[in-house]
């Protein structure tokens, strides 16, 4: 295992010792973690292996038994979803939970409800229709009639309506055509170009690798592997197991 591969300063967020439990289910082990300001980290691994619940316990939406979170210097362990938001980190969760028969704006709005300045939510709707053109075109539309990538878009501009410095996406690929797939992995590479920090989890390894600073590989609940991106890319488990090489 690799170890000290990300540099300890100018942290975003610190996890340490983070576990969650459904019931008997132990599915966090004890998760550290780092994401530096202004990088993407992704955490990869195989289906079930505590990725998503990470996600959810980092945003208050999995009940942590143990760990502490620190966000841009804050312990903000036992603070509940809607002030972790008011913090600045948010999540696109997987599935991208969009409501069907909701329109567009109403999606916007609802993500805009989170917003620590609620007078500039007019401006970061205007900036979001001009990054994502295609949900302009769609305002009054439900979201339910939306393509599957335009919903991932409009899942991706929800969060980003209230103007979080940490991103946390939870499989932004998933289902997608290769050519939608590329093109929501240039618009997250475009709004970490903004100074967003991003936490991405990806099932499309490679891909990830590609836009990624930092990576985390995670197996039954526990971190097994950390990294540069290129230390990740080159690894011989990595390749083994992921990159088919
Ligand atoms: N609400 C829940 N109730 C009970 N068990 C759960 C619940 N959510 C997740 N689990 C279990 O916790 C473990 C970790 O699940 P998690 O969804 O975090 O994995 P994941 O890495 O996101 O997987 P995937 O790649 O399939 O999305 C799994 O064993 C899963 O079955
Ligand atoms: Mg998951």
């Amino acid at each position: 295992m690799m170890t000290n591969a990300i540099p300890s300063s100018g942290h975003l967020l610190e996890v340490s010792g983070l576990r969650v439990a459904y019931g008997a289910v132990e599915a966090l082990k004890g998760v550290d973690l780092t994401v530096g300001k202004g990088q993407i980290v992704t955490l990869l691994g195989a289906n079930g292996a505590g990725k998503s619940s990470t996600l959810n316990a980092l945003v208050g939406l999995a009940a942590k038994k143990a760990g502490r979170v620190v966000f841009d210097g804050h312990d903000i362990s036992g603070l509940a979803p809607e002030q972790i938001v008011r913090c600045g980190m948010t999540l696109t969760p997987e599935g991208r939970r969009i409501f069907p028969s909701l329109t567009v704006d109403e999606h916007l709005m609802l993500g805009g409800a989170m917003h620590k300045a609620r007078g500039n939510i007019a401006e970061v709707r205007e900036d979001m229709l001009e990054r994502f053109p295609i949900l302009k075109e769609r305002l009054g539309q439900k979201a339910g009639s939306l393509s599957g990538g335009e919903q991932q878009m409009l899942a991706i501009a929800r969060a980003m309506m209230s103007s979080p410095d940490l991103l946390l996406l939870d499989e932004p690929s998933l289902g997608l055509a290769p050519q939608v797939v590329d093109l929501i992995f240039d618009l997250i590479a475009g709004l970490r170009q903004r100074g967003l920090t991003i936490l991405l989890v990806e099932q499309n390894v490679s891909l990830s690798l590609d836009i990624a600073d930092a990576g985390y590989v995670m197996a039954n609940g526990r971190v097994v592997l950390a990294g540069t991106a290129a230390e990740l890319r080159n690894s011989s488990e990595i390749r083994g197991a992921y990159l088919g090489a």
